[in-house]
């Protein structure tokens, strides 16, 4: 039995790795420790919250002593660290919040875990694994290799600069003062629980009702998509069977230009509206509700600066030493998440009315924006 802390447990992956996790695990025990910055939704985590062997902390990760008392305390082996400011765009808005939590935050996980796991010159068992990006390897030209352990880091954005400073700082730790971690850096993720302020569910939800699908540029920036749950998987492995110190690249061998994944949506969205009369009602404003196609929302913007132009993953190496293999192609991935919203109207109603912040200030206390 492992006890596990889950930083950003409350965000889009993280919730995804604690369900996940619970599911498989049943006799671990899950700590969640999160800020609930805008990113984070505590109502995510509904039906797991007064569970046995499971505890969300409302609390932030810069916060070295809170983290060492709970890492002390429950007795935590295993920290997983999902959380961080994610998002792009925002970080091209405001870089400050990006490196106080991505590179200070991480600091003050490594040092409390540290504090902890080592005493009297001896490590107590121990993993700290970190969940990164492979943003922090630059942009790729459409003829090159995808991206491996071996690629050398490039970051463009402040967010992938905070992330690569994050992963630097994991690695001193193994190699300074021996403490047993491990990194994985994952193409971009889609699914359920995913904050629709970024490229799929924020399709999903404008086409519902009918307002814009903004595309930065001319549309053919290349991502490797991968479903949440395939990260889950690939995250767990590396826990499990991932060599301390080792870095591991997960991804979904499944590359396309932003413009096509648009246009699949529209298409799919289509075809459910089509089959069934009921959405047409839900969802008025829908294109496909007056039997009209939904890629009439398509409106080209202003490019994003310094938008990279294409990142693939090569994740041969987690394949060979974790066993890693994807599960979801992108077709059966992407039915599945359209599902996931169409079921859960009320989870992402709550966010993109707000309303999800009034309920978390009530049961938690102000937030930080
Ligand atoms: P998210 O923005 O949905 O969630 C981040 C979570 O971290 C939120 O719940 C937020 O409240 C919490 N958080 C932020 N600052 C905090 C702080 N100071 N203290 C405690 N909690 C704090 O992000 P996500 O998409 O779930 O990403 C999770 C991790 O995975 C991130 O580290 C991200 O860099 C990495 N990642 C994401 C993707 C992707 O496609 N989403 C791909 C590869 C890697
Ligand atoms: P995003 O989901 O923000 O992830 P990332 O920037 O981390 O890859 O964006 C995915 C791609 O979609 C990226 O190339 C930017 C593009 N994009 C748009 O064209 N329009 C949008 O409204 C958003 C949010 C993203």
């Amino acid at each position: 039995m492992a006890n596990l802390l889950v930083t950003g447990g409350a965000g889009f992956i993280g919730v995804n790795l604690v369900r996940w996790w619970k599911e498989r695990n049943p006799d671990d025990a899950l700590t969640v420790l999160d800020s609930l910055t805008y990113a984070g939704n505590a109502n995510s985590l509904d039906g797991l919250v007064g569970t046995e062997g499971f505890e969300f902390i409302h609390g932030d990760i810069r916060d070295t002593d809170m983290v060492t008392d709970i890492i002390s305390d429950k007795g935590i082996d295993v920290l997983v660290h999902l959380a961080a400011e994610s998002h792009v765009d925002r970080s091209i808005e405001g870089p400050d919040a990006f490196i106080d939590t991505n590179v200070v935050g991480t600091h003050s996980l490594l040092k409390a875990a540290r504090k902890v796991w080592f005493t009297n010159d001896r490590w107590a068992p121990h993993r700290f694994h970190h969940v990164s990006t492979d943003e922090v390897y630059g942009s790729l030209a459409m003829d090159d290799p995808a991206f491996n352990e071996e690629t050398p880091y490039a970051p463009n954005s402040p967010y992938s600069a905070s992330k690569a400073g994050s992963d630097h700082l994991v690695r001193a730790y193994h190699h300074t003062f021996g403490m047993e971690v491990t990194t994985t850096n994952c193409s971009n993720n889609y699914g359920g629980y995913q904050f629709p302020e970024k490229l799929i569910p924020l399709v999903l939800i404008n086409t519902l009702h009918g307002k814009p699908l903004p595309i930065y540029g001319d549309g053919m920036n290349v991502r490797d998509w991968l479903h949440v749950s395939d990260h889950c998987r690939g995250i767990e492995l590396a826990i499990r069977k991932g060599d301390p110190g080792e870095t591991y690249c997960i991804g979904g061998r499944n590359e396309a230009p932003n413009i096509e994944i648009v246009k699949m949506i529209c298409r799919l969205l289509g075809e459910r509206f089509a089959a069934d009369p009921e959405l047409s009602s839900r969802f008025p404003e829908c294109p496909a509700a007056s039997g009209r196609d939904n890629q009439e929302l398509i409106t080209y913007v202003k490019d994003r600066p310094g938008h990279d132009r294409r990142y693939a993953i090569d994740p041969t190496k987690a394949s060979s030493e974790l066993g890693y293999e994807p599960e979801m192609t992108f077709e059966s991935g992407i039915a599945n998440t359209i599902d996931w919203y169409l079921a859960n109207e009320p989870w992402w109603k709550a966010v993109t009315d707000g309303s999800y912040r009034d309920w978390i200030d009530t049961n938690y206390g102000a937030r930080q924006s």
